[in-house]
């Protein structure tokens, strides 16, 4: 594959680590930035052929089959609008809009050019990620009650960021979207979301945004998922997914405290992605683009250009997070349950809630069962006809 990167900051720097950073097919042929010394820094540091301060030139470059959209996230529907009209695949970072309303026209943009648009979520391709959902739906946990994921550091690098107008919101749309997505993959694609409860504040910086929040997204289901956003934690980058279901949970913590501590007196420089210091007990991360997820996520979005297929995470995903996002900033307003609005949904239609009843024998249901220090075996049943909650104790074996 032959790429181009529109953008040269910190998000094009881990993309260009990972496509470079070990062998690969695919090689970087261009890099676009505003300015000319930034695109030229870029283009040498990365050994990359071409640089243009021209968007219109580098989307029309020959060499040019896929663009990875790193720009801010006012400017991705422009962004992804010149790359339609020039019939180049796309993969755009998050979040994919700064509304609905935006991603639901770069998903339009893509249907109709018929080029790919693949969303870069990349905390949905972690190591870690990618083995939970594969024993979830191997059915290691049963049915999936509650997932949720939780994303919190001392807040973003660039001005852009903390202007409500260019980035669309605070913590929930910067870092709510990746949370909304892991639990959306955990709970089941299929599976649509209906109602958003948020709680948000402005807990500590002099901004319009919101720096905190907590939401919960109600499924079809009745499975519910969970985000916890902040640009207020101290300490690193906290990145944890926890997730229940009736066979079985999983804890993941992806960033600190991975298994990797090292003191230092602080002589060195860069620690890991957020690290507030570089002295002290510090959690370095062996392989920071590998375990973000970003090497996976590459690897998906070429083999489905390649072999013609959706990646894994593509503009639909990026359009269903924005309208969940949406419904959070209305509930955080309202106080309220909030719907989500989907004018695209590609999921199923109606799902039910699941039984809830395990039948134990033919006149009682099982309500739980359990093994005592003693040994012995302890059975709460329910009675099938009258409701009656009893238990049964089996002596231990001696
Ligand atoms: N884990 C992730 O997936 C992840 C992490 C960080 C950022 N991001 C996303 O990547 C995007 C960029 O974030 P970043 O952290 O790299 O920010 P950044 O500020 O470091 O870089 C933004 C880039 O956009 C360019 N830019 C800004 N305004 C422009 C304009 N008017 N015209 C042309 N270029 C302009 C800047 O010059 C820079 O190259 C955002 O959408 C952000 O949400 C994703």
């Amino acid at each position: 594959m032959k790429i181009a990167i529109l953008g040269s900051g910190f998000i094009a720097r881990f993309y260009a680590d990972s496509l470079l950073g070990q062998r690969r097919k695919d090689t970087v042929m261009l890099v676009y930035s505003r300015t000319e010394e930034r695109a030229k820094t870029f283009a040498s540091d990365y050994n990359i052929p071409h640089y243009s301060t021209n968007l219109e030139e580098a989307l029309s470059h020959p060499d040019v089959d896929v663009v990875i959209i790193a720009l801010s996230n006012d400017l991705h529907l422009q962004a992804v609008q010149a790359c339609a009209k020039a019939q180049k695949h796309i993969l755009c970072t998050k979040p994919l809009g700064r509304t609905a309303a935006e991603a639901k026209q770069m998903l339009q943009l893509v249907d109709e050019a018929g080029i790919m648009g693949g969303y870069l979520e990349d905390l949905c391709y972690s190591p870690k990620f990618l083995k939970s959902l594969q024993s979830i739906k191997n059915g290691s946990l049963g049915r999936i009650l509650w997932a949720k994921s939780r994303e919190a550091h001392p807040g973003p690098h660039s001005n852009w960021f903390w202007n409500k107008e260019l980035s669309g919101g605070g913590a929930i749309v910067d870092l709510g979207c990746h949370c909304i997505e892991i639990a959306r993959n955990y709970i089941g694609k299929n599976v649509k979301p209906v109602e958003v409860m948020c709680w948000a504040a402005t807990q500590v910086h002099p901004i319009e945004a919101e720096d905190n929040a907590i939401g919960l997204v109600k499924y079809e289901n009745g499975a519910i998922g969970q985000f916890e956003v902040s640009w207020c934690f101290r300490g690193g980058m906290d990145l944890r997914d926890e997730v229940q279901g009736t066979e079985g949970s999983i804890w993941i913590n992806n960033f600190l405290r991975t298994g990797f501590e090292m003191f230092s007196s602080g002589k060195g420089g860069y620690v890991a992605e957020k690290a507030e210091t570089s002295n002290g007990w510090l959690f370095p991360v062996g392989d920071e683009v590998h375990e973000l997820g970003y090497t996976n996520m590459f690897t998906d979005m070429f083999d489905a250009i390649e072999q013609g297929r959706q990646p894994q995470e593509n503009f639909y995903d990026g359009y269903i997070v924005n309208a969940v996002i949406d419904a959070a900033y209305a509930s955080a307003k309202s106080g309220r349950w909030e719907k989500i609005q989907l004018d695209v949904w590609r999921g199923e239609e109606e799902i039910t809630q699941a039984t809830l009843l395990t039948s134990f024998d033919d006149h009682h249901y099982l309500i739980k069962d359990e093994i005592l220090p003693s040994g012995a075996k302890v059975l709460i049943l329910k009675d099938k006809v009258s409701g009656e909650i009893s238990r049964k104790t089996i002596a231990a074996n001696i």
